[in-house]
């Protein structure tokens, strides 16, 4: 029966207790992550320098489901099961027989969704006896999730965030810093990666690619720290896939099932969370569309070619297979900064591969609209990043309206815009740019891909 609630809670007890790991149902398995040097696959051991080993097995575990600790769970708590919104307001602004769902994950105390990983990242490497992490950061909501796990688990935590997001977002630099984090602007003259960056181009704005690089060198020089990664990498992936299992339990509530799941893509963490639980139902037959979103900016599923890449702009990482635009790529300064990153995580490109999602690439000045209709409505401030789904989803209601298909439609409002209001700044005095990008741009980095046999 349809319900006309305007939002759907659960209650703690009803939180998921484990977490859901594609990779015991994908079609076809991922293609193996490789050494850069022999370009054969990599083991365990070659990944020990930087991750704790619990995560390590979590990366290549085919188990559909992991449990979730007990103190990662508590901790969860603080925020979660986050409410699931039917934006009804929104869908009379559109004149719309759709229907609107929203999966709020700004409500964690960092902002966004990124504290589903941090949590239980920071929580692996205390049981390991870590005592620091090194991490990047884009948005700064990765950073200040981290920067918060830390702080609760007693661990030391830098951040290298991207020196354009650093002078975009002081106050999200602050945030970090009051959890106890130390936050550099990326690239930095204190590794050996920074330098060389700074010695070429002295005013980079830096780049996902770049920080990554500077955080991997940083935790494998000592023995007492490691390195965490805010997406991309399939454990990450599987930790975000709370969202879309609470998402279901919701949708259930509402007496509706999603003929249309869509999520913003930077690395793809928010995406696999909220997309997977569902993706697992579309490989067991039901009829449900996926839409990644992604910066016409940055466009690494539209535009990137699929193919063998370092996860970094130094070549420190392995070589995974995904959608990519080149690892010296660096992206235009747009405001979305968390979707400033050379590639897309390598389960998500398997599954574009597969035909089991689609992809679309917006550029900024559109979003930033949609995203002030979406406040004006619906009262709440998104990030840049979400408001990219945002977008995505005013666009399949208009087409529903012009058919006069009634869908339902979901998407994951994955952060709060609170630390993103020079950029809304800039909207409202029509400063703002927009970039597509030039094919000669992704030809140029492409053609720099490490040589496969
Ligand atoms: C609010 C928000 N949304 C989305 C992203 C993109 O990351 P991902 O694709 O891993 O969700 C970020 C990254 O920093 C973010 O801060």
């Amino acid at each position: 029966m349809a319900n006309s609630e305007t939002k759907f809670l659960l209650q703690e007890k009803d939180m998921p207790t484990a977490w859901y790991n594609i990779q015991a149902d994908l079609p076809q398995p991922l293609p193996p992550v490789l050494h850069p040097g022999t370009k054969q696959p990599i083991g365990p051991a070659d990944l020990a320098p930087l991750f704790p080993m619990e995560l390590i097995k979590q990366e290549v575990s085919t188990e559909r489901y992991i449990d979730i600790p007990e103190e990662v769970q508590a901790i969860y708590k603080l925020w979660r099961p986050s409410p699931l919104y039917r934006a009804t307001r929104l869908e009379k602004l559109l004149d719309t027989p759709a229907k609107i769902f929203y999966k709020y994950e700004g409500v964690s105390p960092a902002g966004s969704h990124k504290p589903n990983t941090s949590v239980p990242q920071a929580y692996y490497n205390k049981q390991e006896g870590v005592k620091r992490l090194t991490t990047e950061t884009g948005a700064g909501q990765w950073g200040t999730a981290l920067a918060m796990a830390c702080n609760f688990f007693g661990l030391e935590c830098l951040v290298y965030m991207v020196k354009i997001s650093y002078e975009q977002k002081p106050y999200r630099r602050s945030l970090m810093q009051v959890y106890g984090a130390q936050v550099l602007a990326s690239p930095t003259d204190t590794t050996h990666f920074g330098r060389q960056v700074l010695a070429e181009h002295p005013d980079s704005p830096g780049s996902l690619g770049i920080a990554i690089s500077e955080a991997v060198e940083d935790a494998a020089q000592r023995g007492d720290t490691k390195y965490a990664l805010g997406s991309v990498l399939n454990h990450v992936l599987m930790h975000q896939t709370i969202i879309g299992q609470e998402a279901k339990k919701q949708m259930e509530m509402a007496g509706e099932y999603p003929d249309i799941v869509i999520a913003c893509t930077g690395g793809g963490s928010n995406f696999a969370g909220l997309t997977f639980p569902f993706i697992k139902d579309k490989i067991e037959g039901k009829d449900v569309r996926v839409i990644a979103v992604e910066p016409a900016a940055c466009p690494s599923l539209t535009k990137g070619v699929y193919a063998y890449d370092f996860g970094d702009t130094g070549q420190l990482t392995p070589l995974v297979k995904m959608h990519t635009l080149g690892h010296d790529f660096v992206p235009e300064g747009i405001h979305a900064g968390g979707l400033r990153y050379h590639g897309m995580a390598p389960l998500v490109s398997h599954l574009y591969e597969l035909g089991m999602m689609e992809a679309r690439a917006y550029p900024q000045n559109p979003v930033f609209e949609a995203a002030v209709t979406f406040t004006r409505t619906q009262g709440l401030l998104p990030a840049p990043e979400p408001s990219h789904a945002i977008k995505a989803a005013m666009d399949e209601a208009i087409r529903c309206r012009e058919s006069g298909e009634a869908k339902t439609i979901l998407f994951n409002l994955c952060g709060h815009g609170h630390f993103d209001l020079s950029a809304y700044d800039r909207y409202l005095s029509g400063n703002l740019q927009d970039f597509e990008l030039p094919q000669a741009e992704v030809d140029s980095a492409l053609s720099r891909l490490p040589a496969m046999a």
